[in-house]
């Protein structure tokens, strides 16, 4: 059974436009981590402010796995590099104004759901 992990961040106004652009050019790794199966970033329209990172995987231990990897490291050298204590857990600093290197996101939050269902379109001949 899939498991779908989100990461919800907290992102200021002016920080949103830096945190697409470091998602643009993201280090692209997680494609080729072992049990991978979708990431979509989302961007809040209406009624949140929150950024999701939506990332599905065959099971708990394939996300588990790419989280201890060297490959998620990298993936968020950028996000890490003020955070000072490592990351995937607590709190980034609250960082205020500034584009600089320090995390785009000021709060992070993993979500973690089972697949219960699914569906994808199906085309009549
Ligand atoms: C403190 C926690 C986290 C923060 C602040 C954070 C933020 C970010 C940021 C800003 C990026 C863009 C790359 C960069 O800036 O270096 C990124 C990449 C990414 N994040 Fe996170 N992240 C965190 C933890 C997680 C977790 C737990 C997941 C699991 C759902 C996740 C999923 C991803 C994925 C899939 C990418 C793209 C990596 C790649 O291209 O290989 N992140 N994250």
């Amino acid at each position: 059974m899939s498991v779908v992990k989100i990461n919800v961040l907290t992102v200021s106004a002016e920080m949103r436009d830096e945190l697409e652009k470091r998602f643009a050019n993201r280090a692209g790794m997680v494609e080729t981590a072992d049990g991978f199966e979708w990431f979509e970033l989302l961007r809040p329209v209406e009624g949140t402010d929150r950024y999701m990172v939506y990332t599905r995987w065959r099971s708990e231990e394939d996300f588990q796995r790419w989280q201890e990897s060297r490959a998620f490291q990298a993936g968020h050298a950028q996000a890490a590099a003020e955070a000072g204590h490592g990351h995937g857990h607590g709190q980034a600093p609250q960082q205020g104004h500034g584009h600089g290197q320090g995390p785009a996101a000021s709060g992070a939050e993993l979500w973690s759901f089972e697949v219960v269902q699914s569906a994808t379109p199906k085309h009549s001949a």
